[in-house]
């Protein structure tokens, strides 16, 4: 596995193995790796011949009271862990290599997709991964690249871009990996004392009972959100951000689920804001 830190580095790599017919898989990240990133990479490992995984944390989607500063770093154990997962090419840019002075260009989606759940709550954030996911694209031109479930909305938006803009890279899903417990895994979860990690499990408790109520024969939109938020306010270490329900993978606004629909919810937990979802099919 080779350590690469500039975009003319890694363009030449990939301009190489292209030569030779190899394919390409891209797996983004902002590191501090944890199973479900793993999975990424061996979902990649096992399609595409060369696996090409970022680790950037990208200043452009925090918010100005956001997590930036603190978000968790460990660039050399992430290279161990990688390295395990069959990567080839770690690709770990520095802040002025992927927007150097003058850099004046973002790619933002619309607001169907962009006006609610996580996007509501964090101006901006959308755009942020939106101009940072085209510049990763851009810059390793994989056949595939690599998104976790977890984030369900920033799925969709990243099809959204890769659709309107014609770029040739096809984005695979992966399902959201869990704890034992049911706990979304997240390298947010390292913020969490040992008793809010306790507390975080209603995020997946709170779906799970929604989905028990859909196989129920329940269906009105507002009384699952209502059933949603009830249960994650009951936990007094849980500050509710959201409970949200849409079509999926439109996300319009629904009354009732008659086909495939996107529960997502968000919540503090002390300073880590924490988000989970699931889909429910009527
Ligand atoms: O999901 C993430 O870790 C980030 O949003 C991504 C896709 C790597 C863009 O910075």
């Amino acid at each position: 596995m080779i350590l690469l830190k500039t975009c003319v580095e890694v363009q030449n790599y990939i301009t190489e193995q292209k030569k030779q017919n190899k394919t390409i898989g891209l797996v983004p990240t902002m590191g501090y790796f944890h199973q479900g990133h793993l999975s990424l990479m061996e979902k990649a490992v096992r399609q595409c011949d060369k696996v090409v995984t970022s680790i950037y944390v990208n200043p452009l989607q925090f918010g100005p009271r956001e997590d930036l500063a603190s978000y968790p770093r460990d660039l050399e154990r992430d290279l161990g862990l990688a390295k395990g997962a069959g990567v080839d090419v770690i690709f770990a840019p520095t802040d002025s290599e992927m927007y150097p002075q003058g850099f004046n260009t973002t790619v933002s989606v619309g607001e169907e997709l962009t006006d609610k759940l996580c996007g509501s709550k964090r101006p901006g954030h959308f755009t942020g991964v939106s101009t940072v996911v085209t510049k990763l694209l851009n810059i390793v031109k994989p056949h595939k690249a690599y998104f976790g479930q977890k984030d369900a909305q920033q799925l969709l938006v990243i099809k959204r871009v890769v659709a309107d803009l014609n770029m040739d890279t096809e984005i695979v899903a992966v399902p959201t990996v869990r704890e034992q417990d049911g706990l979304a895994m997240s390298s947010r979860n390292t913020y969490l004392t040992p008793e809010q990690r306790a507390a975080a499990t209603v995020l997946y408790q709170s779906l799970q009972m929604a989905k028990g109520a859909v196989k129920e024969g329940r269906r009105r939109v507002p009384e699952i959100c209502q059933m949603v938020a009830d249960q994650i306010k009951k936990e007094p270490l849980a500050k509710l951000d959201y409970v949200e329900l849409y079509s999926y993978p439109h996300l319009k606004s629904i009354d009732e689920i008659t086909g495939p629909a996107l529960l997502a919810v968000a919540a503090f937990f002390g300073k880590a804001r924490l988000i989970d979802n699931i889909i429910l099919e009527a």
